[in-house]
């Protein structure tokens, strides 16, 4: 049994979980696109920012609670969408989602979950979010927008920067495929990690949830990936936008900007916010890390919505950062990953307590009780900023 109160860090969660889940799908979340600089870039420009620490202030009562889309929540992280988190472990997005909702923050489904909108729906109590994947079949797309709502979802993110994709090595490499294909290596490889393949065979649920037996046509495994391959639309614009938002009839999260203009548009087009996001470093090898561009995207947005960041968030510590440089809050993917494929449910609320438990020392160390008024005075400097 894994001792989770030795779990310090996210590391110790990858560490784990490296042993405990079957390489194709650990190394589908720990893995970048191409060379993954963007990967390595994200996490390592956190620590090209410092922050400012304050003394002899009163720093008795802290408090991490703020709102996000106004919702009210116990500290400004929320789960990112992961495709195939029912893959780190069996029902991933289930026990995901109960950690995050009896934290008291937002738990976002991907399109390309195991588990489905109706599964989570069912285990769950509170709103989750809805990641959407806009297909080329519009009226697919169109009954997945009404899935969400009819499961009471709180907003629909809109994720725009993976039409198509960037390729993953490791993924070509493992020949990763969902649902499961019991080739000799893997087969093997189950004998070493009993527990991972125990619970999956417990499951019914290990394809993607929200696509069988929801294609009309496909009834078979090799109906449904052919007709999934097919179904990259490369003329997802802005436009859409205003489709799915008039759909949906809630609020509608753009996701994927890293350029001022594309932050200027998406609110031009009616997004209620947006998440500052290079995709976890998995699309555009090169693009640089999204703590850099922050500034530069909350200038533009210039108070008109609130402004997420995903990708690279490690800490307490690197919520601070994001904070105080203008994000309303961070989500974040790979750790809780890591943290699922460790102890499912009971792991991932670790990760948060241990998130939790950084940032409240840091923000008391900075001379600061309340997260909700960090500003440019926590930062003591940033290498990240062009200089002027
Ligand atoms: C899917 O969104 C992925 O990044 O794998």
């Amino acid at each position: 049994m894994v001792r989770l109160d030795r779990m310090l860090t996210v590391d110790d969660f990858k560490r784990v979980a490296e042993r405990r889940v079957p390489r194709m799908f650990f190394q589908y979340a720990d893995s970048g696109a191409y060379t993954e600089s963007t990967y390595r870039a994200n996490s390592a420009d956190f620590d090209k920012i410092t922050l400012e620490q304050r003394i002899g202030v009163d720093i008795t009562t802290r408090n991490l609670a703020t709102t996000i889309l106004g919702q009210p929540v116990t500290m400004p992280f929320a789960l990112a969408p992961t495709g195939a988190a029912g893959m780190q472990t069996a029902d991933g997005e289930i026990k995901a989602a109960l950690a995050a909702e009896k934290f008291g923050i937002p738990f976002t489904l991907s399109t390309v979950s195991i588990c489905s909108i109706e599964d989570v729906a069912a285990a769950t109590t509170r709103p989750f979010w809805f990641q959407l994947y806009v297909r080329k079949d519009r009226e697919f797309t169109g009954r997945l927008i009404d899935r969400a709502k009819a499961a009471g979802c709180a907003a629909i993110v809109v994720t725009m920067d993976c039409q198509h994709y960037g390729q993953r090595h490791k993924d070509v490499r493992n020949g990763l495929t969902v649902p499961l294909k019991f080739t000799p290596r893997f087969v093997a490889e189950l004998a070493l990690k009993p527990r991972w393949a125990l619970a999956m065979l417990q499951t019914p649920r290990r394809t993607f949830g929200n696509f069988a037996g929801h294609v009309p046509g496909a009834n078979t495994v090799q109906e449904l990936t052919a007709w999934m391959s097919q179904q990259d639309d490369l003329t997802l614009g802005w436009p859409d936008i205003a489709w799915v938002k008039q759909r949906f009839g809630g609020p509608v999260v753009v996701k994927g900007v890293l350029h001022p203009d594309d932050a200027r548009a998406a609110l031009a087009h009616g997004a209620d916010a947006i998440i500052v996001s290079n995709h976890g470093g998995r699309q555009l090898d090169g693009a640089p890390s999204t703590i850099r561009v922050l500034p530069r995207i909350v200038e533009a947005v210039n108070g008109r919505c609130e402004v997420y960041l995903d990708s690279g968030v490690r800490s307490g510590h690197d919520m601070l950062k994001a904070v105080a440089l203008g994000a309303r809050a961070v989500f974040i993917g790979r750790p809780f990953l890591y943290a699922l494929g460790v102890a499912g449910e009971a792991g991932v609320t670790r990760l948060l307590e241990i998130l939790r438990a950084e940032a409240d020392s840091a923000l008391g160390l900075m001379g600061e009780s309340d997260v909700r008024t960090l500003g440019a005075r926590n930062i003591h400097s940033n290498e990240l900023l062009p200089r002027t």
